[in-house]
């Protein structure tokens, strides 16, 4: 996608990356990316509100060229992660005189990993404003959206917000503005799930924070940009709230069919009781698709045969995983099988202390399961599907 004007000299001049297939080499990214910038020329100044991954960066630099940008003022840098500040240094050297406007601990950060010198900074702090004559920028900062030094910017006279990662999807834009809805909800959540879930209560102060601001746009960092707010936001808001969905989600890994066997029945029982079950078979699964069923599920039930004494690496990755990402899960439980022995159950417990959860009583056969096993697997269902009528 080429520059775009958003509202009148208001510019989109990021990069897509459509052939992106990870990002942190590790998140799944099935629609690629961007990097949204945006240019805004105000009567006296003109802010150039982020830059884009230096992967990109020619890109930027070719869409200032198409628009004759001869100065740039201000570089509002809302937060330090190389993927919107990596371009700073180059956009420093061909606008010298350019300033990188952000927060104190934006500054340190942008320092540190871009090596920015410190006489190229004005900070500011929230809440504060900065005129580019017809055009008033006003910053809140909004930490741990997705770092501690995250800021948005709301340009009052247009009532656009500028939140970063903040509501963004991992999408390669084609169009500027969100057509697909169902798509973009999808991709939003995803990168809810995988980027912003482990800060969920903090997302909640935030959501606070800029709700009194008057938006007719949201135009984030990543994906298309929100012409009808409102979608997004009511997203995030049920996604950051206590509320859980009457689900159960399995992450699962069988060797010899023993526990595969186990999940199948138990997936079973719990469907036939009503409950929604999402079981991932972890050989062979997108993380993102397990990130997003953590989001609202009310219960995680971790599957693994016993390898070296110990879960299988897989359900290890999963459990670390799920504690990292920190759903607002209610009850976890855990199956498996062993062939002689090992710890397979208080191993798993040991990888997710930041889960808030009740344990229920996990369901661990030696070798295949038994009529034994298979009533505790309908035990352990019933237990599931109550304890949901006590929290749904
Ligand atoms: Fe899109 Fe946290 O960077």
């Amino acid at each position: 996608m080429k520059v775009e004007e958003l509202k009148k000299n208001i510019y989109y001049v990021g990069a897509p990356h459509p052939e992106r297939r990870l990002f942190d080499e590790l998140i799944p990214l099935p629609d690629g990316t961007s990097y949204n910038a945006y240019l805004i020329k105000g009567s006296e100044k003109i802010a150039l509100l982020d830059t884009v991954d230096p992967a990109k960066e020619k890109v930027l630099v070719d869409n200032l060229r198409s628009l004759k940008v001869e100065h740039i003022d201000y570089v509002i840098s809302h937060h330090g992660e190389q993927d919107h500040s990596g371009a700073i240094p180059t956009i420093l050297d061909l606008y010298p005189m350019a300033k990188v406007v952000t927060n104190a601990k934006c500054k340190d950060l942008l320092k540190d990993h871009l090596l920015v010198p410190e006489d190229k900074f004005i900070i500011i702090k929230d809440r504060e404003t900065l005129s580019l004559g017809d055009k008033t920028l006003e910053f809140v900062l909004t930490p741990w959206v997705h770092w501690p030094e995250t800021m948005c910017t709301y340009l009052r006279e247009d009532k656009i917000l500028f939140p970063c990662d903040f509501f963004g999807s991992h999408i390669a834009l084609s169009d500027l503005f969100v057509k697909d809805r169902e798509h973009v909800y999808k991709a939003a959540k995803r990168y809810y799930a995988e980027i912003m879930m482990p800060f969920q209560v903090s997302i909640r102060k935030n959501l606070e924070k800029v709700k009194d601001l008057k938006i007719d746009i949201i135009a984030p960092s990543h994906g298309p940009v929100h012409d009808h707010p409102g979608m997004i936001v009511d997203a995030y808001k049920d996604w950051v709230s206590e509320k859980v969905k009457n689900e159960v989600v399995v992450p699962y890994v069988s060797m010899h069919g023993s526990t595969g066997k186990m999940i199948d029945y138990f997936v079973d029982s719990l469907e036939k009781k009503g409950l929604k079950v999402k079981a991932f078979n972890l050989a062979n699964m997108d993380l993102g698709e397990l990130a997003m069923a953590l989001v609202d599920a009310a219960t995680v039930v971790i599957g693994s045969p016993t390898v070296l004494a110990g879960p299988h690496p897989l359900a290890v990755y999963a459990a670390y995983l799920t504690n990292a990402l920190r759903p607002k899960t209610k009850y976890v439980s855990i199956i498996g099988s062993y062939g002689w022995g090992g710890k397979l159950v208080d191993n798993l417990k040991g990888l997710i202390p930041n889960l808030k959860v009740e344990l229920l009583d996990p369901v661990v056969t030696k070798g295949f399961p038994k009529d034994d096993d298979f009533k505790a697997l309908d035990n352990l269902a019933n237990a599931i599907k109550e304890k949901h009528q006590e929290v749904i």
